[in-house]
């Protein structure tokens, strides 16, 4: 049993067996457990240096035991294991082929006649791995020269510009699925029943006090009437959510509580109060007219 599973598979088998065991029980969110609690590295070294040392005391009480036994009966079991069940010895005789040992006798060695202050020069073959390696830099200097400097399938300019158009590609796709991505050059009005549900959370934990629920208006200015000191449309107000209002009025700079998709939202959802008829509206504030009578005829914005 022992040498059918020698040492070298059974380490390892034990080893990321145990590693997939952890990475399977601890959860690392998006990250794998052994990257995202530097601890478990420790662990795993623990782990491994702990199956060296189970199999070094194994090895050295199989020693103790195989002296104890009879003449016959060691032989009997030297019998019984010395056939590991797969035997690396195509790897090994490849890899003395491939130092080319196979042709090296110690008779022949071949001693050039040169000699420098003692310093003597054998003639010994390359050995085969270098020769193959020479030899595939040929073929592949060959098929380079025909590929860019015969037909000039592409160049570096090419290849540059071929993914320069490719990132932009991958940008604007990312940029559809990040909606938190937005600033007030690309914000849009957004409708989506979820977008407003979460536009009104924020506003009913953020902005009541100031604009009250049904933005009448308080400290700040009503929000549901035309009229606007800092500008209307969704891109106006979600700059003035954004950065704040004027220097002393009280409307500080949202960006550093809300995200901007948060932003978003709740200047969405400020813009859905437009024309509504508040309880207590503070008088309209501001000359600033929204919609303007050429959005209003063509509601693009
Ligand atoms: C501390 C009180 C206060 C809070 C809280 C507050 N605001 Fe304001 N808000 C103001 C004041 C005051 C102004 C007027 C700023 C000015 O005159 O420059 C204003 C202006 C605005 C304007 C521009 C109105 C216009 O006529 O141009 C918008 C839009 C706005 N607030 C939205 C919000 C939103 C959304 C929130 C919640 C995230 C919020 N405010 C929270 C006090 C507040």
């Amino acid at each position: 049993m022992k040498n059918k599973f020698p040492w070298y598979f059974r380490i390892p088998l034990l080893f990321f067996g145990i590693w997939g065991l952890m990475e399977f029980f601890i959860d690392g969110g998006d990250m794998p457990a052994f990257i995202a609690y530097p601890i478990t590295q420790a662990f795993l070294v623990f782990i491994l240096l702990l199956l060296i040392g189970i199999e070094l005391i194994l090895n050295a009480i199989e020693n103790v035991m195989f002296q104890t036994l009879s003449p016959e009966a060691q032989e009997r079991y030297m019998a019984a294991t010395s056939k590991p069940i797969v035997s690396f010895n195509w790897l090994k005789r490849w890899y003395l082929k491939m130092l080319g040992h196979d042709k090296v006798s110690p008779d022949e060695v071949i001693e050039l006649d040169h000699n420098y202050d003692g310093i003597r020069e054998l003639d010994n073959n390359l050995p085969p791995w270098w020769v193959y390696m020479f030899y595939a830099t040929m073929i592949f200097g060959v098929v380079y020269l025909v590929r860019f400097h015969i037909v000039k399938e592409y160049d570096q300019t090419l290849e540059f510009q071929q993914e320069m158009a490719q990132a932009q590609i991958d940008i604007e796709q990312y940029k559809k699925t990040a909606k938190n991505l937005v600033d007030a050059n690309t914000v849009t009005l957004l409708t989506e029943a979820a977008d407003l549900t979460a536009g009104k959370a924020i506003y009913d934990s953020n902005c009541v006090v100031c604009h009250a629920a049904d933005g009448g208006g308080g400290i700040g200015p009503n929000l549901t009437d035309q009229h606007w000191i800092l500008g209307g449309g969704i891109k106006k107000v979600f700059t003035t959510i954004s950065e704040g209002g004027r220097d002393g009025k009280g409307m500080i700079a949202w960006k550093q509580n809300l995200k901007p998709l948060e932003m978003a939202q709740v200047a969405s959802y400020v813009l859905g109060m437009q024309g509504t008829t508040p309880a207590n509206p503070k008088e309209a504030d501001g000359d600033l007219l929204w919609p303007t009578a050429d959005v209003a005829a063509n509601p693009t914005e």
